[in-house]
């Protein structure tokens, strides 16, 4: 019984020794010291020896008992250990690695230019105001002195919606809207997107433009010219030329439109500037007194200058860009560029 007591020793040992799961380690303990194993049967036969040799070979398989539990456990340890290695080893993280990047949004080159804008003239005390971009006749054009059939009304290529609605094609009609429900003095901006049936490089039918008006006692040319240079130095630096060229609007007077020297040609003339050597980015003037007459204002005790620029020809010339239509194609390598 001894003999066969030290060969299922051996054998398990063996066993244990050679088990590389804890699964297979596991199944070994059962194979050998389980209810069913020859060890146990090996137990249950101790009755039938003799009392003298009992107490000795009971003695033998307990003392073996013991040490293959404890085998046992000594190799669970090693092979639960050796598991969490191996699954440390397959998650482990290179911190070295370059990561995958995240694209970061922007703003469009438009909206950085027109929050530029807005900023200066924050800086300078005006105030926000809104309008909406389907307007009706009476403020898109009779407001600003531009009557039913009169020629003037064609200087905008408007696009109509119904009746006496339309797309707004500049952003006058906010002054306005502004003057009818308030009374001077008045520093006001109005951003917004305005329409006309134009295309070409530097022409687009939907674009941005940024009205400015101030009406107070005793405005004179001098404060809008010096408003608005003071704006142009802010927006381009006093490397870039400006000029302010007389003009015509049906409500300003005197009117001037203001040029910046074209980016292509360096104000050498060429096809972008149709040879002329500069942009036209405003149109301004001193407010007609027919307008402040239409919104019940005393043209003899106020005076009031207001301008309006396009954003898109600001950004053009602030960027290098040569043609209109890039700022609305949405291609990603332009737009990563601002
Ligand atoms: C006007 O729209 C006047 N309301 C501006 C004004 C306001 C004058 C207040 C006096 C007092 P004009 O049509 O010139 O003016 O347009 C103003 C600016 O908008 C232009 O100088 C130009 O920079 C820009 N602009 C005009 N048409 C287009 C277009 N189709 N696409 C892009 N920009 C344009």
């Amino acid at each position: 019984m001894r003999e066969k007591i030290k060969q299922i020793e051996a054998a398990a040992l063996e066993a244990i020794g050679g088990a590389q799961s804890v699964q297979s380690l596991d199944d070994a303990g059962v194979r050998f010291l389980g209810k069913k194993s020859e060890f146990m049967e090996l137990l249950k036969s101790l009755g039938a020896l003799t009392p003298e040799a009992r107490p000795g070979v009971g003695a033998l398989i307990n003392e073996v008992k013991d040490k293959l539990e404890n085998a046992i456990r000594a190799k669970k340890i090693v092979l639960l250990q050796a598991a969490q290695h191996q699954k440390i080893e397959a998650e482990k993280i290179d911190v070295t690695m370059p990561g995958k990047g995240i694209r970061r949004g922007r703003a469009h080159p438009i909206s950085q230019v027109m929050a530029e804008a807005k900023h200066i003239f924050f800086r300078l005390g005006y105030e926000l105001a809104e309008g909406p971009d389907i307007e009706s006749d009476h403020y898109n054009f009779d407001g600003l002195n531009i009557p039913p059939h009169h020629p003037s009304r064609d200087m905008w290529s408007t696009l109509f919606v119904e009746g006496n609605l339309l797309l707004r094609t500049h952003t006058s009609p906010v002054q306005i809207r502004v003057m009818e429900k308030r009374k001077p003095p008045l520093a006001i901006i109005a951003p917004g997107r305005v329409y006309r049936r134009d295309s070409d490089a530097t022409h687009s039918s939907v674009f941005h433009q940024l009205e400015g008006f101030l009406v107070d006692n005793k405005v004179t040319f001098g404060d809008l010219k010096g408003t608005l240079t003071e704006f142009l130095r802010q927006m381009f630096g006093k490397e870039k030329k400006v000029r302010f060229r007389p003009s015509f609007f049906p409500f300003t007077e005197p009117s001037a439109e203001v040029d910046v020297e074209c980016v292509m040609c360096d104000g050498k003339g060429c096809r972008l500037c149709k040879n002329t050597g500069w942009l036209e980015i405003l149109g301004s003037g001193m407010i007609d007194p027919n307008v402040f007459s239409g919104v019940g204002y005393d043209p003899e005790k106020f005076t009031g200058f207001a301008f309006g620029m396009g954003i898109e020809r600001i950004a053009m010339l602030k960027y290098g860009v040569d043609n209109i239509r890039l700022f609305f194609e949405n291609d990603l390598r332009f737009l990563e560029q601002f």
